[in-house]
């Protein structure tokens, strides 16, 4: 009986210990989680083209990042980013168009919210979040409790609200493919159709 007692008593007595000692050696303020190495994540975003669902992969390990856009009652376009700066954006119906862009970043590292400045406390959609800023970039709202992205914006007036998070789901190679056509000469007029539609906010982010 007795020893029992005693470790009760020591354990107790060390929980209560430990929040005094958090408290002085750390900055209270919360740090976003990073990103998961891969992950699929289905959004709504609204732009200045107009609604659109966007099924995102993020693959760290392969370093590649892909949008699909589904523009509301209107045409799918893919967006597969590279590290070495190279952005495909294409339809795969019969419109066969597809523009290349090249960007003097790669993509996102898992960790690129470090450094962000801490907001505080909001609900978004309903879930109570914490806020960072990410300085000239934009505001990023994770739910409190359970880490997950909740909301971006942007501050050129983008907004995207994440409704699934899938951490370590991955896209199969094959889908990542940029079709023949990406790599015939493209013409002019359908190049920009695309070139409107595409815009890429998370390259802007990047600083490596
Ligand atoms: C999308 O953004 C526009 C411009 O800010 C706004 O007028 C519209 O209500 C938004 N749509 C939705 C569904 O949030
Ligand atoms: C970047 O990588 C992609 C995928 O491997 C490739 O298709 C593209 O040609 C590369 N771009 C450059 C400029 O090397």
């Amino acid at each position: 009986m007795f020893p029992t007692i005693k470790f009760i008593f020591l354990v107790t007595t060390y929980t209560l210990l430990i929040p005094s000692i958090a408290f002085e050696s750390e900055s209270t303020d919360p740090i976003p989680e990073p990103w998961p190495q891969q992950f699929h994540a289905i959004t709504i975003m609204n732009y200045t083209q107009g609604l659109r669902k966007v099924d995102l992969w993020y693959d760290w390990p392969n370093k590649r990042y892909m949008h699909i856009n589904q523009y509301q009652l209107g045409k799918t376009l893919y967006d597969v980013e590279w590290q070495n700066g190279t952005s495909f954006y294409f339809t795969l119906d019969s419109t066969q168009e597809c523009t290349i862009r090249h960007f003097p970043v790669g993509i996102l590292r898992p960790n690129w919210l470090e450094g962000s400045n801490y907001v505080g406390q909001k609900y978004k959609d309903g879930f109570l979040c914490n806020v960072w800023e990410k300085v000239g970039f934009l505001q990023y709202y994770e739910d409190a409790v359970t880490k997950i992205p909740v909301y971006w914006h942007f501050y050129d007036g983008l907004v995207e609200h994440i409704m699934t998070f899938e951490a370590g789901k991955v896209l199969e190679n094959s889908k990542w493919q940029a079709p023949a056509y990406c790599f015939k000469d493209v013409e002019k007029e359908s190049r920009s159709l695309l070139e409107n539609l595409a815009t890429n906010h998370f390259r802007d982010v990047t600083e490596n």
